[in-house]
């Protein structure tokens, strides 16, 4: 292999740029050329891709977002959409393709595959829901400034005597919220993966206030449902007065944390490794910290499970 892509889709993540910058320089370091397509998928149709060089990544590996840019592209969903990308990759030599994303990115990664175009799949997306890894880029960043929010909103919840609803991001996925949840010690966690019985959170609560606690931090998945939904239906149990923080895009924002620069740099350079190789098709991922990859087509048939073991665990220490 003399030339290879990438490119970076889907909701962006802290660390997109550390695992371009691990792409671009272990590729150069084994005398491949790199192209850079910017702007997702769109930019694999329309051809907005560029020669990457040693310089092109230098001093990004602390900064958020991606250099290359992002989108979500339904035009990628079709199979016109699909050849014309691989036409493009065809018109500048890229014989083999890392894709850096979610679910969305491995689905577009999945139909290359399928078309018998080498692809690597690495993941990024913070909300850590891709199967076959213990982790995604950017969950610890984001699992951060979600603690970070929760600290300051504990602090005004303690002076105010409040409950306070945070609803944060995930998509189906309930691991931000639980990590968050678990470690900014909320009183309940709600998340997709089970069913929550409003009368359970009542009665935790009442007992809590029983035992002298006057505030109450409650953590609600936007897989389950909006903060402000929820917040309605507690009034509605309770006749309590809550307010609700809805945290939204800054998750997905700000300097990626050691964590996710080593991970993404790990992941970036074996995903070169693997198109090296011949091993196109697969995905990278990360378990009991080593380095793994796997069918890119039989993971995505598979569901990404939270462990409920810690689930478990943040309801027992949070009567
Ligand atoms: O997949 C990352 C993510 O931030 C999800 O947590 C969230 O549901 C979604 O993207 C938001 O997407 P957009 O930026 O398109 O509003």
């Amino acid at each position: 292999m003399k030339r290879i892509g990438v490119l970076t889709s889907g909701g962006d993540s802290p660390g997109m740029n550390a695992a371009v910058r691990a792409v671009v320089r272990k590729a150069i370091y084994q005398d491949i050329e790199v192209y850079g397509i910017y702007q997702g998928y769109n930019g694999l149709i329309s051809g907005n891709i560029k020669k990457l060089e040693l310089g092109s990544v230098g001093d990004i590996i602390h900064r958020g977002g991606t250099m290359l840019y992002t989108a979500r592209c339904e035009e990628f969903k079709t199979k016109e959409g699909q050849q014309k990308g691989i036409e493009q990759l065809k018109k500048y030599g890229i014989e083999g393709l890392v894709v850096i994303g979610g679910d969305g990115s491995y689905q577009g990664a999945k139909a290359l595959t399928k078309l018998g175009y080498p692809c690597v799949g690495v993941p990024g997306t913070i909300d850590n829901d891709i199967p076959g890894t213990e982790f995604t880029i950017g969950f610890d960043t984001a699992l951060n400034t979600v603690i970070d929010a929760i600290d300051k909103i504990r602090d005004t919840a303690t002076s105010h005597e409040r409950t306070f609803i945070i609803e944060v991001m995930g998509r189906n996925a309930g691991d931000l919220a639980l990590w968050s949840g678990l470690a900014g010690g909320a009183e309940t966690i709600l998340i997709p993966e089970d069913n929550y019985k409003m009368d359970d959170i009542v009665d935790r609560l009442k007992k809590g206030q029983e035992r002298g606690k006057k505030h109450s931090i409650i953590i609600v998945a936007e897989g389950v449902m909006s903060g402000n939904e929820f917040a309605k239906q507690f009034t509605e149990a309770t006749g309590m007065d809550t307010r609700v923080s809805v945290l939204g895009h800054i998750q997905r924002g700000g300097t990626p944390t050691a964590s996710d620069r080593v991970l993404a740099s790990r992941f970036g350079a074996r995903a070169v490794e693997l198109l090296m190789d011949g091993k196109g098709g697969r995905a990278v991922g990360i378990e009991k910290n080593k380095l793994v990859d796997y069918d890119i087509i039989e993971a995505l048939g598979k569901q990404h499970e939270i462990n409920l073991n810690m689930y478990k665990l943040s309801k027992e220490l949070s009567i």
